[in-house]
């Protein structure tokens, strides 16, 4: 998970005065010792407001932080119409040959933005988007499952090949000049970014938001589904659509 939810972090580790609570709680023995029936109360409804507060803050912060796009948010912002997803890409696919978004009209697209070095998240939403594929079956062949990487310095045809035959024969991979790759991303509000370059060994690693985008045979946004959904629940999707 490392690579998707970081943009967080560093900026709140930053704002953080460690020392200056750690006196705070030092100065404040009464928390810590309830011993009267009274004062147990309140500790607990203390502790109980403030479980809510965090909870709202997450509810309503989270996403913001964590995530740059939700469908959700998106959704909710959206008056009129679909969120504006997608659109024109133009790019080097894993055999070398040069494809644009309009190749798949008329198909639907499952479309996964990744790099292959990704530790988890990438092959985890990869092998999703597979099983999904075939729990649907025959009528899956009018999806062309697509994996386009944010990591072009790395990702080469041939390195992008060897990759995505380990998830699904029909997983086409992407990728192209990092300007290429940027405009791509841009049209899915596809969020990443180079972290750890500089080190000693050159390694690195890409945040990026993890998303998988259903497009459909007319080029405009369907659905995207988040983490959490599983092979079961994007098959289920899919089938409606199919
Ligand atoms: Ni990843």
């Amino acid at each position: 998970m490392t690579d998707d939810k970081p943009a967080k972090s560093p900026p709140k580790a930053r704002s953080k005065p460690q020392a200056g609570n750690k006196k705070e709680k030092k100065r404040n023995p009464s928390a810590k010792a309830p011993h009267l029936p009274n004062r147990r109360n309140t500790y607990i409804a203390f502790i109980l407001i403030l479980s809510a507060v965090i909870a709202g803050w997450k509810f309503y912060l989270g996403p913001k932080l964590s995530e740059p796009f939700s469908p959700q948010a998106a959704f909710n912002v959206e008056t009129v119409g679909k969120p504006k997803i997608g659109g024109p890409f133009t790019l080097t696919d894993h055999n070398g040959r040069t494809v644009s978004d309009g190749d798949f009209r008329g198909r639907y697209m499952l479309v996964y933005f990744g790099y292959t070095f990704c530790p988890d998240v990438c092959p985890t939403a990869l092998t999703v988007m597979s099983d999904a594929l075939d729990l649907v079956g025959d009528k899956a062949d009018k999806v062309a499952p697509i994996f386009i990487t944010v990591d072009p310095e790395r990702d080469t045809p041939e390195y992008l090949k060897a990759y995505v035959e380990h998830f699904h024969p029909r997983l086409l991979g992407l990728t192209g000049s990092p300007e290429q790759v940027a405009a791509a991303a841009k049209g899915y509000k596809v969020y990443y970014s180079k972290v750890g370059d500089g080190y000693d060994d050159g390694d690195y690693s890409m945040d990026h938001s993890s998303y998988t985008y259903l497009i459909g045979p007319d080029g405009e946004y369907v659905a995207a589904f988040g983490h959490k959904t599983d092979a079961e629940d994007m098959a289920k999707k899919l089938e409606k659509f199919l």
